[in-house]
């Protein structure tokens, strides 16, 4: 049988997770990892560019690992780790910072979009591409499934390793982006993309009446009930496309006869999607905080056994170990 592919994406631990980040990447991840040699890196020491409570880091990062868990990602089948266990990973990007310039580093997105907005970044976020190169390179990962706004720092990891091989032979796999094919956007409660900045989500993991709540204030057009209304121009229908399964053909129907109002249309959504996450919250709340940091801790192992190897060899190639 063909060796497996291997392949490794890193998650910030950023908080509360909405249905258009489950749809869109949660679940397109948990549903091909499988198919892979799958390393899943909670990366903890780019979200310091960011979280300055502790306490909040340390909650994020046991909650993301939950989340993918319950999205349907196996312990077993994936080497599920944090950054910070595996410290030759800052180790790396010391190294790759040293073989790339100011200017180039300039140029990603993470950096030029805060400093575009006029705030002042961190030297952390200035080399997070060279640490996440390394996150990428310490593996020979050929793959890094990615949402389309990372596509640029894989592009960076290339880099990174077209250089090392450059200066000091042939070291590091170059590795491919594979940008994760969502459903398409997921729409907010006010009908632009489901985003956390734009206050419009619907939560994943929230109580039914979070849910519902979030549902019964999506906002619609006017049309009193007993009008016929239009599901191409409705967030609500756009939603029953998601989570209403085979009723669609019912709902498109009883929207052009105007047989169904707002308000039915969307208690029926919030049941739907309250049935499907069901399960999966469930399988999150029975997750205990001590069975996800032993996750972390196997994982880290693991991790740590590629990484030594690595640098190790890393390390005699650029002349700091003598034999
Ligand atoms: P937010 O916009 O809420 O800050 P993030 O940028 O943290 O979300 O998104 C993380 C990932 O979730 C993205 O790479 C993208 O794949 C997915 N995602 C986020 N919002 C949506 C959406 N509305 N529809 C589809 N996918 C989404
Ligand atoms: N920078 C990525 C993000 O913000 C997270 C990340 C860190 C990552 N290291 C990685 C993704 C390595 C893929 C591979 O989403």
């Amino acid at each position: 049988m063909a060796k497996k592919q291997r392949l490794l994406t890193g998650l910030q631990p950023s908080g509360q997770l909405h249905i258009g980040n489950y749809l869109g990447a949660l679940k397109p991840f948990a549903d091909t990892y499988g198919e892979y040699e799958s390393f899943l890196m909670v990366a903890d020491y780019h979200a310091l560019t960011t979280i300055k409570y502790p306490e909040q880091l340390r909650e994020n990062t046991i909650d993301v690992v939950a989340d993918y868990i319950a999205a349907g990602v196996n312990p077993a089948q994936a080497v599920i780790f944090k950054q910070s266990d595996v410290p030759e990973h800052t180790e790396l990007a010391w190294i790759f910072e040293c073989l790339v310039t100011v200017p180039f580093l300039m140029q990603a997105h993470a950096y030029k979009d805060k400093v575009g907005k006029g705030l002042e970044a961190n030297a952390g976020l200035f080399n997070y591409p060279m640490l996440m190169a390394a996150d990428i390179l310490m593996y020979d990962t050929d793959l890094v499934p990615v949402g389309e706004d990372q596509r640029q720092h894989v592009e960076y990891a290339r880099e990174a390793a077209a250089k090392f091989n450059a200066a000091y032979g042939e070291t590091f796999k170059e590795p491919k982006d594979k940008i994760i094919k969502s459903v398409g956007t997921v729409p907010g409660i006010d009908g632009r993309k489901m985003s956390k900045s734009y206050g419009n989500t619907i939560p994943l993991f929230g109580t039914d009446d979070a849910i519902r709540t979030a549902v019964m204030g999506i906002v619609t057009d006017s049309r009193k009930s007993g009008e016929p209304l239009d599901p191409e121009k409705d967030t609500v229908f756009g939603l029953h496309r998601l989570f209403s399964g085979a009723q669609i053909v019912d709902l498109e129907k009883r929207y052009l006869a105007g047989s169904i109002g707002y308000k039915e249309s969307k208690e029926l959504l919030a049941e739907n999607i309250i049935a499907s996450v069901t399960p999966m919250r469930e399988k999150r709340a029975a997750l205990s905080r001590k069975s996800i940091l032993k996750i972390l801790a196997d994982g880290g192992e693991v991790a740590r056994e590629h990484a030594s190897k690595k640098i190790k060899i890393v390390r005699e190639k650029i002349g700091v170990t003598f034999t």
